[in-house]
């Protein structure tokens, strides 16, 4: 496919420093000398990044200010650096901690590893990670501790004023996750009872002024019985980035196909541009993927143009293994291809990229509460996303953007900013946290970003009904209490309850298991057939579910076999996941009393415990209906089994599902068929209303 490109016209700002409120500018006085720690060629590096000349500055602000907002470019060395520079300055003594969080698991891995390489410790030692369902801390000896936002959130349940946390950085605050927007909530509200708590919020963009706004209070004075006295008025400090000019080009015409575009413009890139790696910025597993396959393949068969190309993926739930590829320097002769989500747009930093390829797309998550669906789908991304993804060609010397998108679109059409997550989310997880934590206004909770109240009053609905909250919407005992303890979406833990009494744990846990990773199939486009042959060897009558097990006991049968997954088209580091989380489960299961016990082949009994966690995913299929259209059973929403479920054309009366995915239409994903007299069983203020409905 031929590409007509432009140059545009507009220079991208990657930083824009009029917003900077309280800014504070500090001269080359303050520049720090060197310290003189660890090895000779990694300490140079260290002096090379940005941040390195703003380390007495950061430390002074750290020490006079509750609060820092710390706004510097992706790679400037934000997340690297200042955990270490804190370290450097006693703030881990007396057995303290510093923490760092982060809103991807991927990004936490990552940072630990490197800063630990950085530090030459021994990851897991002083410097460790903690992710759900995978700690690599040691509680003695860790003194940096990367952890994601949703796990930091976790910890306030059991020490909710965090007491082992000298500095808590909040890293890649623009991202505005849903945990970390209820953590600058609730650190604010500690920050009252704990003032000598530090805070630094790190943010490779410019929303410096709204945060600090929003830690600034009327009656914030200063605590004068320390020297020097601690300002409790939040400090903005900005770090100069050193970023090279990014030329930014645009096609002419809009492409239809952005995986096709892509792949062609990194040929171009490729024919004509002198060395360099290239960033492509895609929006899942499937799409990556293919372009990854394709790019490879082309490099393999193709001729002359081709040769020393290739490819590798990004995206989170990759192997550590395939995760030191990507880091890894590129051998001489050779251009590497990252074709990535979101996840490098400013979460990971990536050497000798040169070249960006932007599809000007990112999965997004958007719920409706009218009709309470959640989606992930493919949207269009801001103009501040944008303009990080272009920042990311400017690392090593001036780089090329090519926006796979008009310049008249990007100008007159792309949105300025993107949505903070907690307005475009379900909100389940989010009002049980918070219950777990004794905040009982939610509305009127400290928000960075109101939620709307159309979708508390549905989470509060499903929350009700699940029985987790009482008449005065208080967390019920036990129930209440049992679901938020279990880090998982309280309708997976909600299931995991209902087991106990319908004597299926075992069987449930290994669900649970499975619904909390992406997918154990292997995925491959083009070999269609042979992949559903494979899932037909284990797809039960019952759906999805049920297959879940067959696979697990098939794999337990193996004795864990690669081969054997392999061999089945399923994905074996997924397998091995699940085996790691169930073992987890099972852990918690037994600390909240549950009986560990097998159902052997009564499926009736998982089928309903199943629909007491997911009652409000029902759906109907729709009276003669040839097209296999459902519609839910609360708000009366089109919607299909998804083809990758083994329930797909078998299209039984009555299902619940999971998870929705939209793309030309709406799929239900992770579907098992029940009976509808369970949905007022397990659920009967939920159903009661809606009036009869069989
Ligand atoms: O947080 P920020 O984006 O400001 O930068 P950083 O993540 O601290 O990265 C600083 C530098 O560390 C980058 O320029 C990379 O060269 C390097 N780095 C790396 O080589 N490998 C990693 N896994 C992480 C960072
Ligand atoms: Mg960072």
């Amino acid at each position: 496919m031929a590409q007509f490109w432009k140059p545009g016209a507009e220079k991208p700002q990657l930083l824009d420093d009029e917003e900077g409120g309280v800014l504070f500018v500090f001269s080359s006085a303050f520049s720090s000398s060197s310290s003189g720690y660890g090895y000779a060629s990694i300490e140079k590096q260290r002096q090379r990044l940005p941040v390195y000349k703003y380390r007495t500055a950061i430390l002074y602000l750290v020490e006079t200010h509750a609060t820092t907002i710390i706004v510097g470019e992706t790679g400037s060395g934000k997340t690297t650096q200042i955990p270490q520079y804190l370290k450097e300055a006693g703030w881990a003594d007396g057995g303290l901690v510093i923490a760092c969080t982060q809103p991807r698991r991927l990004a936490v891995q990552a940072v630990a590893s490197r800063v630990a390489e950085e530090m030459g410790v021994k990851l897991g030692e002083e410097v460790g990670y903690t992710i759900r369902f995978e700690d690599v801390t040691d509680t003695d000896k860790t003194r940096i501790k990367f952890l994601t936002d949703g796990v930091l959130l976790r910890e306030m349940m059991d020490d909710p004023l965090l007491t082992k946390y000298s500095v808590i950085m909040i890293d890649e605050a623009h991202e505005r996750s849903i945990s970390t927007d209820i953590l600058l909530g609730l650190l604010k509200k500690i920050q009252k009872r704990r003032p000598e708590l530090r805070l630094i919020i790190a943010s490779a963009t410019i929303e410096a002024k709204a945060m600090s706004a929003f830690f600034q209070t009327r009656r914030r004075r200063a605590v004068e019985s320390v020297e020097p006295p601690l300002s409790m008025e939040p400090a903005i400090l900005s770090v100069e980035g050193r970023g090279f000019n990014v030329q930014i080009h645009y096609v002419e015409e809009p492409v239809s196909d952005y995986v096709q575009a892509a792949i062609s413009t990194v040929q171009l890139i490729h024919d004509k541009e002198p060395y360099g790696d290239i960033l492509v910025f895609l929006t899942g597993q499937d799409d990556i993927d293919a372009a990854v396959k394709l790019i490879n393949e082309e490099a393999r068969n193709g001729g002359k143009n081709s040769s020393g190309l290739f490819a590798l993926p990004l995206y989170s739930g990759l192997s550590r293994a395939e995760q030191e590829l990507i880091f890894s320097p590129t051998p001489r002769g050779k251009r590497k291809v990252v074709v990535s989500t979101n996840i490098a747009e400013t979460s990971l930093t990536l050497e000798g990229i040169v070249y960006v390829v932007d599809s000007g797309f990112s999965k997004q998550r958007f719920y409706n509460p009218i009709t309470d669906i959640e989606n992930l789908i493919v949207a269009p991304i801001s103009k501040a996303s944008a303009r990080q993804r272009a920042g990311r060609a400017g690392r090593v010397r001036p780089g090329k953007c090519y926006r796979l998108y008009t310049e008249e679109y990007f100008l007159n059409e792309m949105s300025a900013e993107g949505i903070p997550e907690i307005q475009r989310s379900n909100l389940v997880s989010c009002v049980i946290q918070l219950k777990a934590l004794g905040i009982d206004n939610i509305l009127g909770f400290d928000w960075l970003a109101s939620p709307s109240p159309e979708a508390m009053i549905r989470a509060l609905e499903v929350l009700y009904s699940l029985g987790v909250l009482d008449d005065d919407a208080k967390l019920t005992s036990p129930v209440g209490f049992q679901v938020a303890e279990i880090p998982l979406d309280p309708m997976i833990s909600k299931m995991i309850l209902a087991s106990n009494q319908l004597s299926c744990s075992e069987e449930v846990l290994t669900i649970a298991a499975v619904l909390s990773i992406q997918s154990i199939w292997f995925i491959e486009r083009g070999i269609q057939k042979e992949m559903d042959e494979a899932k037909l060897r284990f797809a039960a009558a019952e759906g999805d579910h049920v297959t879940f097990l067959n696979v697990y006991k098939g794999f337990l049968r193996s004795g864990k076999s690669s081969k054997w997954c392999y061999k089945n088209y399923i994905n074996y580091h997924s397998m091995k996941t699940v085996v790691e989380i169930r073992e987890q489960l099972r852990r918690i299961a037994q600390r909240l009393g549950i009986v560990l016990k097998s159902c052997d082949r009564d499926m009736q009994a998982v089928r309903k415990a199943v629909t007491a966690g997911f009652f409000a995913n029902a759906c109907r299929i729709e009276p003669y209906s040839h097209n296999g259209m459902y519609k839910t059973v609360r708000t009366s929403q089109e919607v299909y089994i998804h083809p990758s479920s083994v329930l797909f054309r078998v299209n039984p009366k009555w299902v619940v599902y999971q998870s929705i995915v939209s793309t030309d239409r709406q799929y239900m994903r992770n579907v098992i068929s029940i009976d509808p007299s369970s949905l007022t069983e397990v659920a009967p203020h939920f159903y009661r209303q809606q009036g009869p409905i069989f």
